[in-house]
């Protein structure tokens, strides 16, 4: 492959998207209750376009390390459904009522995958607006928003939406299924370390069996998205007045909601408990869970105590980010 070619050259086109946690809310928003999610701006899927190398044609995407790549020549056929990289740039050109622009897109992420922190949502927006851009055409966000969703099923399944519209919009949302997009006043800044498991986990399954235990015990489990719902009410409250210790309150009482659900795992379990041992106001996984991340809300005096707790616990990464 003539990679060398295209980096002669400055790209015609760049496009990115940003990474996103739940603050709480996540898989009792799949039932309608609400959730809050917001974007992690320092964490980002970059997605470069440059002029084709002469003797290639039609649209090529090629990432990673040894280097994947895929074409889409023509967008007439069927589209690419289980292809969840082919998909958002197939979707986009129909939209647009394009062809395939004739460049390469070299795509790079610094969010992990499978990790609760929305990595595929962020790479089909970036892909999205990189196509969008190198024919110099211009998207909605509402209708990138619905491509993105669309791209999110084959990830997910029965996803919420709640992925796509925070990392779309790069905005707090307080999400609801099919209602119309709220953001939020944030009262008083608020800082999130966000501690990797290292383990991948499929929020696919996660949401799977959730489904599968609410259905065999709907009278024990209504309850437990019931209270979620609620307590997301109260965070919103309590991050709209600044109130950072009752909002990690709530956290924790998330957590534990979670856990009966049964989406935690033995290291989110021990990376949320290192975190408030060592002063964390409020942790609790993000996410998906199973694996992936969990977050702690911390504040200029806890945070590099609890940054250390977490490696020391087992986090293979930790990452910072501040709202507001
Ligand atoms: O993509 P993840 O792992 O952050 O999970 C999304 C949140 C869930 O509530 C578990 C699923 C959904 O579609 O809302």
């Amino acid at each position: 492959m003539h990679l060398e070619f295209l980096f002669n050259n400055p790209p015609i086109a760049e496009a990115n998207a940003p990474a996103k946690i739940i603050l709480c809310g996540e898989h009792a928003v799949v039932y309608g209750q609400p959730a809050i999610a917001v974007p992690v701006s320092a964490l980002r899927v970059t997605v470069r376009a440059y002029a084709n190398s002469p003797g290639i044609s039609g649209l090529r995407l090629v990432f990673g390390e040894p280097i994947t790549q895929i074409t889409l020549a023509d967008i007439s056929e069927s589209p690419p459904d289980n292809d969840p990289l082919a998909l958002p740039l197939w979707l986009t050109l129909r939209h647009l009522a394009q062809k395939p622009p004739n460049v390469t897109l070299v795509l790079q992420s610094q969010i992990p995958i499978a990790s609760g922190l929305g990595s595929g949502a962020a790479v089909a927006t970036a892909l999205a607006r990189a196509v969008v851009a190198a024919l110099g055409q211009a998207l909605e966000q509402a209708a990138l928003n619905k491509i993105v969703y669309e791209v999110e099923k084959v990830h997910h399944g029965t996803p919420s939406g709640i992925d796509n519209t925070v990392i779309v919009y790069e905005q707090p949302v307080y999400f609801v299924r099919h209602q119309p997009i709220e953001t939020f006043h944030i009262g008083a800044p608020l800082t999130f370390l966000i501690g990797d498991t290292g383990q991948s986990a499929s929020t696919r399954v996660a949401v799977g069996d959730v489904r599968r235990l609410f259905e065999a015990e709907p009278e024990r489990i209504q309850p437990i998205l019931d209270a979620i719902g609620d307590l997301v009410v109260l965070a919103r409250k309590a991050i709209e007045r600044g109130d950072s210790e009752e909002l990690g309150r709530l956290m924790v009482r998330n957590h534990g909601y979670l856990r009966q659900l049964t989406v935690s795992s033995p290291e989110l379990d021990t990376l949320v408990k290192a975190a408030l041992d060592a002063g964390a106001l409020g942790a609790k996984l993000s996410g998906g869970g199973r694996g992936g991340n969990m977050i702690a809300l911390v504040t200029p005096d806890t945070q590099n105590p609890v940054r250390a707790a977490l490696a020391a616990a087992g986090a293979r990464r930790v990452f910072e980010t501040t709202l507001g």
